[in-house]
Formats: structure tokens, C-alpha cells, sequence
């Protein structure tokens, strides 16, 4: 479990299914996601399942409280990559970088790897200038990297070693 200013980032358990519909049935945030948003809730219930199970040498992946409702999650969801999401009340807040800077020395601490990746739609403004708040750099780019619904998806992806990450981390 982490706490910070404003938030919680701890372990996914079943009771957060409610709350983790509201997220990822919500079309705004999941416009750049790699599925539609979900229309059933077994679809939520598989994904917290999935977090749930996820081994500890491979994932390091935190569902996000505020004010006692889970938000949404951020962290390394399979090794090596990093994934966030936040229900949109609560964008534009400064939320996803107080998560991420908390979870992402978490994740280099406990995890066999040497940087993080991710994997993002160039449409997706938000994710991106996060990430580059965070230090992650373009590594490259690849049209039509995914099929979501019925529209191709371009990715661009980008990578934080953790060298850079302790060079340019707030203490
Ligand atoms: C990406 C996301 C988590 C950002 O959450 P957030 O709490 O609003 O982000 P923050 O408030 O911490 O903002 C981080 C930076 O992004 C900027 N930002 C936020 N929303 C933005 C937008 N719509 N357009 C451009 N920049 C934006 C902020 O200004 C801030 O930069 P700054 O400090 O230099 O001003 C949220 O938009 C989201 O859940 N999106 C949908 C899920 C998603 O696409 N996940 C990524 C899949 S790869």
C-alpha cells in the first residue's frame, strides 16, 4: 500500500468492482483504451480478476482510492509496461501524476526491469503529457497498431529508464 497527499494505491479486491465499472464503462475514458468500453459488468469483473491473479514477479499494478472510491488504476499491469486510468471526474486534478510518481519508484523497486514502456494513441493528449511530465521519452511510432470497435488505432511508444527516472525523480 502507498499513500499520498491525496490518494491511496493499494491491491485490487473484488469490492471494487462497483466502483471500477463507473471507470471503464465510461466512454470518455475509455477513448483511447484498447477495447470499447465495457458494456457489461462480468467485463470489469474479469479485468479485476486478472489483477487479482497477476503474480507479483510480473506486475506491479495499483487500483487508485480517493476519499474512500476507487478511482481508477496505475501501475505496471505486465512486466515492464505501464498503464493508468482515472474515472473523469476526478481529470485535471493532478491525480495521475501524484499516482504515478508514487507507484513508479514502487515498480522499479520491486520488479526485474530496467525501464518502463508505454504504449499510447497519438490522439491521446493527456496520456501523453503525462508521461512526458514523468520523464518517459518517444522511442516510436506504428500506424494501425490496434483494432478497436471498428477503427484502426495508431500507437506511439515511449520508454523511461530507471537511470533516468533517478536522475530526474523528485526526492
Ligand atoms: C491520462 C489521465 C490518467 C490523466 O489524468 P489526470 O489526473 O487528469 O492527469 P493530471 O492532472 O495528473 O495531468 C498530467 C498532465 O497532463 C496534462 N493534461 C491533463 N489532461 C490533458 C488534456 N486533456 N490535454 C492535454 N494535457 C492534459 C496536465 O495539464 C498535466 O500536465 P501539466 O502538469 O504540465 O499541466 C486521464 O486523462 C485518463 O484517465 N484518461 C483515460 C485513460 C487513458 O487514456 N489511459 C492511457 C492509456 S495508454
Amino acid at each position: 500500500m502507498i499513500i499520498t497527499k491525496q490518494l491511496l494505491l493499494r491491491r485490487a479486491r473484488m469490492s471494487d468492482l462497483d466502483d471500477l465499472h463507473q471507470v471503464f464503462s465510461n466512454p470518455a475514458a475509455m477513448r483511447f483504451w484498447d477495447s470499447l468500453p465495457y458494456q457489461e459488468i462480468e467485463q470489469t469483473q474479469r479485468l479485476l480478476e486478472a489483477m487479482i491473479a497477476a503474480s507479483p514477479d510480473e506486475s506491479d499494478d495499483f487500483v487508485i482510492e480517493h476519499e474512500g472510491r476507487a478511482i481508477g488504476k496505475a501501475g505496471c499491469w505486465r512486466l515492464g509496461e505501464i498503464g493508468f486510468i482515472l474515472h473523469p471526474d476526478h481529470w485535471g486534478k493532478g491525480l495521475a501524476h501524484e499516482a504515478l510518481s508514487a507507484a513508479i519508484p514502487h515498480i522499479f523497486e520491486n520488479l526485474p526491469i530496467d525501464r518502463l514502456e508505454a504504449d499510447v494513441d497519438p490522439r491521446n493528449d493527456a496520456s501523453l503529457k503525462l508521461l512526458s511530465r514523468l520523464g518517459f521519452r518517444e522511442t516510436g511510432r506504428a500506424a494501425r497498431t490496434i483494432l478497436v470497435g471498428d477503427e484502426w488505432c495508431d500507437s506511439v511508444y515511449l520508454e523511461l529508464p530507471v537511470a533516468t527516472w533517478r536522475q530526474t525523480a523528485p526526492d
